[in-house]
């Protein structure tokens, strides 16, 4: 209430000032007009003073009357009182407010224009800091590509069964090669049940565990975590870090690879208990297949299939 100063903004100055001096112009006109009354109504009095009732009528300057001289010099005075309300404040006339009008309009469309430049420049900026998070995005996207490229390797069947009991259903040593040599140095990312089904940690790799137990007892150099985003984190270095598995893990994490290394044993293993998720071959292309027949090493058929993300 007290010591707060109203707001008045230019445009209502303006609009006042317009106003103020709108009604100065009506007042000039008003007295101009009362001024002529004055006069006409004086004029007459001093013509009938003078030559209907006599007064003064002995001052005769150049043959004129004294009322003429004083009715001269007041015209001249109503004259330039004319002259100062009709030209000299001309600019005070319809024109000036048209030009107040129009310096109203000016100043209005100068503040959209000002406005509009500041809404385009806010708009840029959105647009720049947009497209820097998207580019950043992309960059981090690329960067994590180019770095580390995370695969999923398995071996399932044709009805995506990976497991039973713990363990595997079959034996196709080529498959161990072939698993071997594509992990071999890398890191590898498995859940605790997996690890179990080890006899010990496979040689030359890097083991990254996951279970949800806190004081879960792992053989030196095997590394413990409580998530799969942490294992992931753990194995950011490496340029080829692999997921082995098993069933739970595979399901997570297949939102979240770049490949797939399929070992498709050509068979249906009804009694298994573990299975490999469904591969959206919309989401996935294969890109690389090879094919192992059924031999006297091998009680399946199988073939190597890569899948990259679409
Ligand atoms: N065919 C193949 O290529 C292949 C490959 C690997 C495994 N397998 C088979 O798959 C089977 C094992 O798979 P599985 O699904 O039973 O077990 P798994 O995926 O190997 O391990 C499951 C365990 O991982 C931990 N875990 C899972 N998700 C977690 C999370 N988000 N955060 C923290 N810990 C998490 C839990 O450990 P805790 O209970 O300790 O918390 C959970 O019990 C076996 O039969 C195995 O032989 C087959």
């Amino acid at each position: 209430m007290f010591g707060k100063k109203k707001q008045v903004s230019s445009i209502d100055k303006e609009q006042l000032e317009l106003i103020e001096n709108a009604q100065k112009r009506i007042k000039q006109k008003k007295r101009l007009y009362i001024h002529f009354v004055i006069f006409l109504i004086c004029s007459v009095f001093f013509i009938v003073a003078n030559n209907f009732l006599g007064i003064g009528e002995t001052y005769i300057i150049a043959g004129q009357g004294w009322w003429f001289y004083i009715v001269l010099l007041w015209l001249l005075v109503l004259i330039y009182h004319f002259i100062t309300v009709f030209i000299t404040n001309k600019f005070m006339g319809k024109d000036w407010e048209k030009q107040q009008l129009d310096k109203l309009v000016n100043k209005q469309q100068d503040r959209i224009d000002k406005l509009k430049e500041k809404f385009v420049k806010e708009e840029s900026k959105i647009a720049q800091t947009q497209a820097y998070t998207e580019t950043r995005e992309d960059v981090v996207a690329v960067e994590k590509k180019k770095t580390s490229e995370l695969t999923i390797i398995v071996a399932a069947g044709e009805n995506n069964a990976i497991g039973k009991d713990n363990d595997l259903i079959w034996h196709l040593s080529d498959d161990l090669k072939h698993f071997k040599s594509l992990t071999n140095g890398h890191h590898i990312i498995m859940g605790r049940k997996t690890f179990e089904s080890f006899p010990k940690p496979l040689p030359n790799r890097t083991h990254i565990v996951i279970t949800r137990q806190k004081d879960y007892k792992v053989p030196e150099g095997v590394i413990i975590v409580n998530s799969l985003n942490d294992a992931i984190d753990a194995a950011r270095h490496d340029k080829t870090p692999y997921i082995i598995g098993g069933g739970e893990i595979y399901k997570q994490a297949m939102s979240l690879v770049d490949k797939l290394e399929i070992t498709r044993v050509h068979a249906d293993f009804e009694n298994a208990d573990t299975f490999f998720p469904e591969i959206d071959e919309t989401k996935w292309q294969e890109v690389s297949r090879t094919t192992h027949d059924a031999d006297e090493k091998h009680a399946f058929a199988f073939s190597f299939i890569t899948y990259i993300r679409k």
